[in-house]
């Protein structure tokens, strides 16, 4: 198991996928100094653990993750009652009628994104980086939906909030790819330890400030103007805090911040790389964006065809959801996730002993040919209905299932939708010379998976 830890954060993932290869479908395990970690081979384990209250918990090793700075939020959260509640409580914030609020927003902020990507690609090679500007315009749109702000990261503007954020998350990755200042005692050693201490203030400041004037604004029951005042397209919609204030009496003020710092840092980095790596597949196979086009073309073909997507269009864009969900298959944000065995448990098998890790990694399913066919290939028909009935729901993990599946999904898929559509509307996107081959697209893997050198591809002008 060494030689797979330590050929760095790059070759990780290929390294555990390679040695999982050869214990396909089954449970294997593997001791890292005095802790075992289990490793489910097959859908059918990964369900039994996932939706086993013995299991609940996460992993030893999300406590780095809490400890800085989403505290006993829904991510980390380890009391099951507390959990449960705040869940319930949350999940208000991701109902229909809020979520198609945020359509718009999500449509504002890709129109401006696809500005930003034509203004920055070579003018005489038409090269284009666009990792960094998606990453900007999902935190804009985190920001105004669940804060209500408008942080202008499309702009290039500095926001100390962010600034901090960016941070503590370099800490945190600082700490994952060096294992030992993983030991809080030795990180109370880290130079790193004073600023993040610092950073992670900062962060809580805004929180409260934030918090503070909200209520102010409830109380008095007026509209205030400005940046806490989200309005789209002549449109008013309420932000997650807005949400939660409402049920504030049920939350104390650490749980509301915690959830609110979660779901800013759950909704952020995860829907940026599924749309880069989007926009990247698509660049990649010229048959599949004509396909994602000519969807487009007819559903835009009714009514103003520049117009912004509605609900209703966003939900008959079938091709561009199975290129979405293929993407998430070859690049799961959190291609390996865990859970903490609180009582021996009997899995496939075997006796699980109590204090063990299960570590879940979704690329030993996603790339099992078994379950899809061809595994290697980019191939969206993957995703069709019937493709998908013949599987076990377990074979698609990007985010993860049972208890603790992921909070944000539906609003992830309409989000992402409105911009890669917003994107494949006014550019055709081809390979780029610096990035020639899909192999040649290079990620690395700190809690989740990032570019190493950027997302290269090539931007025309639809005429
Ligand atoms: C492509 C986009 C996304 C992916 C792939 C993704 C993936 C995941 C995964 C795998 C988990 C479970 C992790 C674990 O078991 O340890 C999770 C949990 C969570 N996600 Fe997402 N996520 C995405 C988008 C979002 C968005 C947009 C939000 C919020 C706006 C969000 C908020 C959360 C929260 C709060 C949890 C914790 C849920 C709980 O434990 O109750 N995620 N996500």
């Amino acid at each position: 198991m060494l030689p797979v830890l330590l050929g760095g954060p790059e070759k990780l993932l290929k390294n555990i996928l390679k040695v999982s290869r050869k214990y396909e479908n089954t449970l294997s395990k593997a001791w890292i100094l005095d802790q075992l970690y289990v490793f489910p081979g097959n859908p059918e384990e990964i369900e039994a653990i996932l939706t086993n209250p013995n299991m609940f918990n996460k992993a030893k090793l999300y406590n780095v993750a809490s400890e800085s700075i989403l505290g006993d939020g829904l991510f980390t959260n380890r009391v099951f009652d507390e959990w449960k509640n705040n869940r319930k409580l949350v999940s208000a914030g991701f109902k229909f009628s809020m979520l198609k609020s945020f359509i718009p927003i999500f449509y504002e902020e890709a129109k401006f994104l696809s500005q930003v990507l034509y203004e920055k690609r070579d003018s005489n090679t038409n090269e284009c980086e666009i990792s960094c500007a998606i990453g900007m315009a999902t935190m804009e749109m985190i920001g105004r939906t669940a804060l209500g702000v408008k942080f202008n990261t499309q702009k290039n503007a500095k926001h100390e909030f962010l600034e901090n954020l960016h941070f503590i998350q370099k800490a945190v990755e600082y700490r994952v790819t060096h294992p030992w200042f993983l030991n809080r005692s030795l990180f109370q050693l880290s130079t790193y330890k004073r600023k993040h201490d610092i950073s992670q203030n900062k962060i809580y400041n805004f929180i409260d400030d934030l918090v503070q004037r909200k209520k102010k604004e409830l109380r008095n029951r007026i509209n205030s103007q400005g940046e806490h005042n989200e309005e789209c397209m002549g449109l008013k919609c309420k932000s997650f805090i807005e949400i939660m204030l409402e049920n504030e009496h049920q939350m104390s003020f650490n749980q509301l911040r915690d959830e609110i710092i979660t779901t800013i840092i759950g909704g952020q980095d995860t829907t940026a790389l599924t749309i880069a790596c989007s926009i990247f597949m698509l660049a990649h196979h010229q048959d599949i964006q004509n396909k994602v086009l000519d969807e487009l073309l007819t559903i835009f073909s009714t009514g103003d065809p520049d117009r912004p997507p509605t609900y209703e269009d966003l939900q008959k864009m079938d091709n561009l959801e199975r290129v979405i969900k293929e993407t998430l298959r070859h690049f799961p944000p959190f291609p390996l996730f865990g859970r903490n065995v609180e009582k021996e448990t009997a899995i496939g098998g075997y006796l699980i002993p109590a204090g063990s890790s299960v570590i879940f990694c979704s690329g030993r399913i996603h790339f099992n040919a078994n379950l899809y066919p061809e595994p290697e290939k980019f191939n969206p028909d993957h995703f069709l209905p019937e493709a998908c009935r013949s599987r076990h729901p377990y074979s698609f993990l990007p985010f993860s299932g049972g208890y603790r599946n992921c909070i944000g999904m539906k609003y992830a898929m309409l989000q992402m939708k409105s911009v890669v559509s917003t994107l494949v509307r006014s550019y055709r996107f081809s390979p780029s010379d610096k990035c020639p081959k899909p192999e040649n697209l290079r990620l690395t893997y700190a809690g989740t998976q990032a570019f190493v050198d950027g997302c290269y591809v090539k931007i025309e002008e639809r005429m």
